[in-house]
């Protein structure tokens, strides 16, 4: 009798079931063996010949391999892009201009599941996210610059505005075909030319976008994309004849390229690193709070730059809010990107995970103490469990540096100023959020934070109308939404 007791109580308590696999279908991707340069309208063998392998961060299998640009290559796609725009795309009536990028973005919804696939496969992060933020935001910001194109006159009534040229794009490997999107769509939809080049580890997608370019009839040569490493980057940097670069990625090279185009006529827009605050006051709704938490730092390997990794709890609920986050992370899935259940994937690459475990050991030797999730790992690959530090002090360096994993510093406040302060005292202002019940309260804080984006009640929601960008070390220049046609023209009047 009291065996049987026993076990009706294990049947009903325990937690450790799981889900079934239930993977997306790799055969619905083509992946070619090989791919060159997209220059001028067409697939151009690199000059050095040089190819590097791109490869399944899940595993460290080889996908593919990817075209090594170097100076002459970079050189001819400038000139393909400078052709471009003197003869035809400065040239061409706005409200033409916009439909072709309609089309562009129509197609991407046509190829999202492949798409998906392939940002999963080359980039680590799990296809729920590809699938539903990363391709459909990728095709909304296509969308979206599409409407302005023909309508600048009214983004800047009175006043007259022209395309400043050849614009240098290069892009990181956290959001490998949303960043190409986010970067090629305003450019071009205001009349520039564009050289892009994505991050060596996750050049995929962006490859993918040219051959939908190319099926689209852009006119030739008006994006060409071009693989590399820094050294392309570099060029592309460097190139006298690049009117304007737009960069994101870390802060380190944001710094050289600033250096690199002093005293030259070129623009720039960067977006850097972050090192976004979470605050959570005593009148939230906790269970919420702490899903937005997770769904902040967790659901992409805090490989966001805007992650919030930096956790305020009001002192009088953080043994409730740190208990639940616990709780939580014990229940994530790790494992197969390509897995639907799956909540972190890879990280990006062995170089990012060496980064995080060298944070993980400052942590420790700092005296914080960390709790990971109990959940095995994969044997192949690279993988980082989910992460808290508790006891952490705003001097320590896993609550000042960004981490980029998958990794939270809590730290606790008593008042509003005290956190204002604490959450303010950071090289960087990125993004920020405020979980609180009170509307004034969420108005007094934002207004006093120094972030460029600052989420209340919610986290990491975007939107192609709403404009992304930093303070301080987070970078200069806006994306998004009418404030990202400007970085790409002159008012001239
Ligand atoms: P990174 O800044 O080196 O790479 C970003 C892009 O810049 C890549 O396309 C890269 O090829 C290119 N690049 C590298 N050196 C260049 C140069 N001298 N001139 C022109 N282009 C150059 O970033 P990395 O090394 O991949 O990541 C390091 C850290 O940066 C991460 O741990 C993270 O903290 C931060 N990061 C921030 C991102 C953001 O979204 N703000 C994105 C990626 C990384
Ligand atoms: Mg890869």
């Amino acid at each position: 009798m009291a065996k049987a007791k026993s076990n009706t109580l294990k049947l009903n308590f325990d937690t450790s079931w799981s889900y079934a696999p239930a993977p997306e279908n790799k055969s619905a991707a083509t992946i070619k063996k090989q791919y060159d340069l997209f220059i001028n309208g067409d697939w151009v063998k690199p000059s050095g010949n040089k190819y590097f392998d791109t490869i399944n961060p899940a595993n460290e299998e080889k996908l593919s391999e990817v075209a090594d640009a170097n100076m002459a290559d970079v050189d001819a796609a400038v000139k393909a892009a400078r052709n471009a725009y003197e003869k035809i795309w400065k040239k061409m009536p706005a409200k033409e201009r916009g439909k072709y990028i309609f089309r562009i973005a129509r197609m991407i919804q046509e190829k999202a599941r492949e798409l998906a696939i392939i940002e999963s496969l080359d980039g680590g992060k799990p296809i729920r996210e590809s699938r539903d933020f990363d391709v459909p935001t990728a095709a909304n910001h296509f969308f979206y610059y599409a409407g302005w194109a023909d309508k600048l006159d009214y983004a800047f009534p009175n006043r007259l505005s022209e395309p400043l040229g050849v614009a240098g794009q290069i892009i990181p490997w956290n959001f490998p075909l949303l960043m190409a999107a986010w970067k090629i769509a305003p450019a071009i939809a205001t009349g520039n030319t564009v050289v892009l080049k994505p991050a060596e580890t996750t050049s995929l997608t962006a490859l993918k976008l040219a051959e939908i370019i190319q099926e689209s009839g852009l006119p030739e040569g008006v994006v060409n994309i071009v693989t590399g490493a820094g050294a392309t980057g570099a060029a592309i940097v460097n190139h006298p004849d690049i009117n304007k670069i737009a960069f994101t990625g870390s802060t380190e090279v944001g710094k050289i390229i600033q250096r690199a185009i002093a005293g030259t006529n070129k623009k720039a827009t960067l977006e850097l690193g972050g090192k976004a605050a979470n605050i959570i006051f005593e009148d939230a709704p906790i269970d919420q709070a702490v899903e937005g938490v997770i769904n902040g730092i967790f659901f992409n390997q805090g490989h966001v730059c805007c992650s919030g990794s930096w956790l305020y709890v009001q002192e009088s609920v953080a043994k409730e809010v740190i208990r639940k986050l616990k709780d939580r992370i014990e229940s994530l899935i790790v494992g197969d990107p390509l897995d639907k259940n799956t909540d972190i994937g890879a990280i990006n690459s062995r170089q990012q995970l060496e980064t995080i475990d060298k944070y993980l050991n400052i942590g420790k030797k700092e005296g914080a103490e960390m709790y990971q999730s109990s959940c095995s790992l994969p044997g192949k690959g690279f993988w980082c469990r989910p992460t808290l530090f508790t006891n952490v002090a705003q001097s320590n360096r896993i609550a000042q540096e960004e981490i980029f994993g998958p990794v939270l510093a809590i730290l606790t406040f008593r008042t509003d100023d005290e956190v204002i302060e604490k959450a303010n005292n950071s090289p960087y202002g990125l993004s920020a959020g405020v979980w609180t019940d009170k509307g004034s309260k969420i108005f007094n804080m934002t207004r006093r934070m120094r972030a460029g984006v600052v989420w209340a009640n919610t986290f990491n929601k975007f939107d192609p109308s709403s404009p992304f960008g930093g303070y301080k070390e987070s970078g200069f220049g806006r994306e998004g939404g009418l404030h990202g046609l400007l970085p790409y023209l002159n008012l001239i009047n």
